[in-house]
């Protein structure tokens, strides 16, 4: 195991509190790595060139003439007039490059299979999915919904809407049908790919029912193409004629070479979903040339990827944009050699993911703060043994990371050398935004430090003026960046309204988190300031769950808080008012547990409460709207802040005296 090179040398977990130690990076990692001290200042001279320098890691078919074009603030464009194809970058010019037999993908299946996919391989599956959609009738500007585990059919399908210039929009497995109905609704999808049936904690179970469920009578839907993943194990899916087709049918009978066409830099490339302050998703638009760019650059420098040497994972979920920037589009845009592992963590055994990093020599390894915590209450017995020594540097996203749980990954799963990239971005902004440079960064556990070279960022007050160091308020982005959001789908005024409203005098983006500087100046990030909750690092609107809660017709009125969580960050808890009163037999745990349930299927178990509470009254303001707040304080097991702008200021005593009398 390498050294230990860190300036704290006496770093134990018990002085941790004072936040004030460093980790200088290693000399061996600094004198290798991808990132240099200057690129600051080379990103801060020239933005536009800067930018236009990344660009050139891409191949364009037909070069740009300008780098960015914000005449049109907030619409932004970037690589003007440039055409590329997005596939071909991930794919073909690595196999022309003579990489074709490297492995793009080491593929772990849950119950133990597996299957290993070089880059020639890979191109023949995605021209074999490009014409098997276009022979569907799909073609540029079409969307296609995704609801896939993680299976290489998910990876080679989004490819494939790429390389014909179909737009994807990935719903995440765990949502249910009425979300999955919502998003081809509101994308008007034309085809929609799914499974027969998954493997989730070592069991098989049949899925398909429940997108036929979740599409009946949706207009936009021609076909629906099936994976086979689970077979015989779960049988025959019900299946509707001329309507569904097996993937492999398709695929098998098509050739696998297909002539990528150039699409301009700005064509749409997909779409995603994410909770805003309301009940309605919103589905985040993204293009193709900027949006690469950011990603293939954001690989490589954060996590100091070296194409042909190391072995990268990143264990998210493709249902999640980082599944898409840096399971997709930014690794193989890099030629990486990734594993991707379709399972939870904790299949068959709780050592999974140190038994595949020591399988594969995995060298890079990103994940989020929710599974470290789950990892650490697991022992670190577990990782121990394990060898992993392969692993040079540690990710991490999602939420904020709590010194604890960021001391516990560097000693237990980096050696105590790995360097810990604490990376913060979003759906919105295509790639990350802020995060410390490997090899230059002194890191410190729970901050991300600066905005990366090429990205602005600053911390300003309700005004709009930057606080000082020290000082916190609200994170903001103050210039355009490549990978930024070009749009809600079918949305222009909700996208001025949740993004450039707040700070709009000073024309930054408003991303919803409070932030502040430490005394170096560095940035640390503090979580939502909006009504959005983030629960393992997913991202649920108050109004959406509690929209599920009153769609139940035991449910008068609902308020929901995220409350702090040791293990997934926030945890949801709800207030509740039951229709017939708190004293009904309806409010017992049978009730909760029928509501609980019934909120899991409305959008899906991740949203599913931690606790609800069944109360008399919610405290409102004289204009009707819920005060969070002190919901949040009993959640938090607080006392009550100040009531005094209540419409009545007894409701929190008519609350606390329920709930301590058990109603
Ligand atoms: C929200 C975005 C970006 C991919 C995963 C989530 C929170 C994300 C960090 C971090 C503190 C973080 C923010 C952000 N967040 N990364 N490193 N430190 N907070 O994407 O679902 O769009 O959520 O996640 O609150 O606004 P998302």
């Amino acid at each position: 195991m390498a050294e230990r090179t860190e300036s704290g040398q006496s770093a134990t977990l018990d002085n941790l509190l004072t936040e004030e130690r460093t980790f200088a990076p290693s000399q061996d990692f600094a004198a290798r790595a991808n990132a240099t001290a200057d690129t600051y200042a080379e990103a801060e001279a020239d933005r536009d060139a800067f930018w236009a320098k990344q660009a050139e890691r891409l191949h364009w078919e037909t070069g740009w003439d300008q780098v960015l074009d914000w005449s049109n603030a907030p619409f932004a464009k970037w690589f003007v007039g440039g055409k590329l194809n997005v596939a071909y970058n991930c794919v073909d010019r690595h196999v022309e490059a003579g990489h074709g037999d490297q492995i793009a993908i080491h593929w772990v299946g849950e119950p133990g299979d597996t299957r290993d996919i070089t880059y020639a391989e890979l191109q023949r599956e995605v021209s074999r999915a490009a014409h098997g959609l276009a022979s569907l009738g799909v073609g540029a500007g079409d969307r296609v919904a995704i609801q896939l585990q993680m299976v290489p059919e998910a990876i080679v399908a989004m490819l494939a809407c790429a390389r014909i210039g179909a737009l994807h929009s990935v719903v995440f497995g765990g949502f249910s049908p009425s979300a999955l109905r919502t998003r081809v609704d509101d994308a008007e999808a034309k085809v929609v790919i799914t499974s027969d049936g998954q493997y989730r904690r070592g069991k098989a179970a049949a899925t398909k029912s429940q997108v036929d469920e979740a599409l009946e009578g949706a207009e936009s839907v021609e076909k629906v193409l099936v994976v086979r993943r689970t077979g015989d194990e779960t049988g025959i899916p019900p299946w509707t004629d001329g309507r569904d087709i097996w993937w492999h049918e398709l695929m098998d009978a098509q050739p696998d070479s297909h002539t990528p066409e150039a699409f301009d830099s700005e064509h749409p490339l997909f779409i995603l979903y994410t909770s805003g302050t309301t009940g309605k998703p919103k589905g985040i638009l993204h293009t193709s040339g900027g949006y690469l760019t950011q990603a293939a650059y954001t690989h490589h420098v954060v996590f100091d990827h070296k194409p042909g040497e190391d072995v990268y994972w990143c264990t998210a979920d493709i249902g999640w944009v980082t599944g898409h920037s840096y399971i997709v589009y930014g690794p193989l845009a890099n030629r990486a050699t990734q594993v991707v592992y379709e399972g939870t963590p904790n299949t068959p055994h709780e050592g999974r993911h140190w038994e595949i990093v020591q399988r594969y020599g995995v060298t890079l390894y990103y994940t989020a703060p929710t599974l470290i915590r789950t990892f650490m209450k697991w022992g670190e017995d577990i990782p121990a043994k394990y060898d992993l020594s392969s692993l040079r540097l540690l990710g991490s996203v999602g939420e904020p990371i709590n010194p604890e749980a960021w001391m516990w990954y560097r000693e237990h799963i980096g050696g105590g050398n790995a360097p810990i990239v604490d990376t913060w971005w979003q759906t919105e902004t295509g790639g990350i935004m802020i995060s410390p440079l490997p090899g230059v960064t002194a890191t410190k556990p729970g901050s991300a430090q600066r905005p990366l070279p090429g990205i602005s960022a600053k911390v300003v007050d309700d005004q709009g003026v930057e606080v000082g160091r020290g000082g916190g308020g609200y994170l903001v982005l103050d210039k355009p960046w490549p990978g930024m959001l070009r749009g809600i789908w079918g949305d222009d005024q909700r996208y001025k309204d949740t993004y450039w409203s707040r700070f709009a005098d000073q024309g930054f983006y408003f991303a919803g988190d409070g932030a502040k500087y430490d005394d170096d100046g560095d940035i640390w990030l503090l979580g939502r300031v909006d009504d959005v909750m983030n629960v393992s690092g997913h991202r649920i609107s108050t109004t959406e769950v509690e929209s599920a809660l009153v769609s139940h017709h035991n449910v008068a009125e609902a308020a929901v808080v995220g409350a702090s969580d040791p293990t997934t960050g926030q945890g949801i808890v709800a207030f509740v008012i039951l229709r017939g009163g708190a004293d009904d037999d309806a409010s017992g745990e049978k009730a909760i547990t029928e509501l609980r349930n019934h909120v899991a299927s409305e959008i899906g178990p991740i949203a599913k409460p931690r606790q609800i509470m069944v109360v008399p009254e919610l405290p409102k303001t004289r204009s009707g709207k819920i005060m969070r707040r002190l919901l949040r304080d009993i959640a938090e097991n607080r006392e009550v802040g100040d009531v005094t702008t209540l419409a009545d200021t007894t409701v929190m005593d008519q609350i606390s005296a329920g709930l301590k009398s058990g109603k």
